[in-house]
């Protein structure tokens, strides 16, 4: 089910933008890994939050991979032509709105920039097959999305995560989502009584 809203679980997010970008800003390249990303206000929250907080040109280094299962067949389009109709993006600090949106009044739709667009590549992807669809990921955020998984499946995908990080790299997940005992040797706890994780080795 690919229920999902601008500005959901921000906590997630915060952190990443407190914790693990400060790490990843000096790479020439900065990838993300968005696992389970649905219609693109995910994926759209982290680019904003990010550009909030970097330089036009540090942002060019920032690579947002976006990937869902998506049983609908409609993600990608939605995610490249970015446009969502008005009640999807009120959710978003009106200033944020006025920075990163072209309003499209003929269809009562906001058009995300051009900018954030280029950062966000939407790619249909099943995270049970295990294969990662890169490597080398400074962060890998996955929300609301393991929680529909088997326990075994669950501790699969996470070792699956492990393996596409870069040393060093985070893993995000929401904040009532604990890390699998199994896995607990692979990360190390980034903030106390927080689902961020680094990658141990
Ligand atoms: C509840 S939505 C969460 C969307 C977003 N992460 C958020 O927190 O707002 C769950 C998403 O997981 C995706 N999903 C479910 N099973 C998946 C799988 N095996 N591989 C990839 N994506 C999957 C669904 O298509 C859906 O878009």
């Amino acid at each position: 089910m690919a229920f999902t809203y601008f500005f959901r679980d921000m906590q997630t997010i915060e952190m990443i933008r407190d914790i693990a970008l400060p790490t990843l800003r000096s790479r020439q390249r900065i990838d993300f890994w968005d696992a389970g990303c649905a219609m693109g206000p995910e994926p759209y929250t982290l680019a904003i939050t990010l550009r909030e907080n970097m330089s036009g040109m540090l942002f060019r280094n920032v690579h947002i991979t976006a990937t869902d299962l998506d049983g609908s067949n409609l993600f990608e389009e939605i995610i490249v032509k970015g446009v969502y109709p008005r009640e999807q993006v009120e959710r978003i600090p009106a200033e944020l709105l006025e920075r990163h949106f072209r309003q499209l009044p003929e269809i009562d739709s906001y058009e995300i920039s051009e900018e954030l667009r280029k950062s966000v590549r939407f790619t249909r992807h099943d995270l049970l097959t295990l294969k990662p669809p890169g490597k080398d990921f400074g962060v890998v955020m996955c929300k609301n999305v393991l929680l529909h998984f088997q326990p075994d499946e669950r501790v699969k995908v996470i070792r699956m995560f492990h393996d596409a990080l870069s040393d060093g790299g985070f893993l995000a997940m929401e904040q009532t989502q604990k890390l699998p005992e199994e896995c607990s040797g692979l990360f190390e706890q980034a903030v106390p009584n927080a689902q961020l994780y680094r990658k141990k080795g």
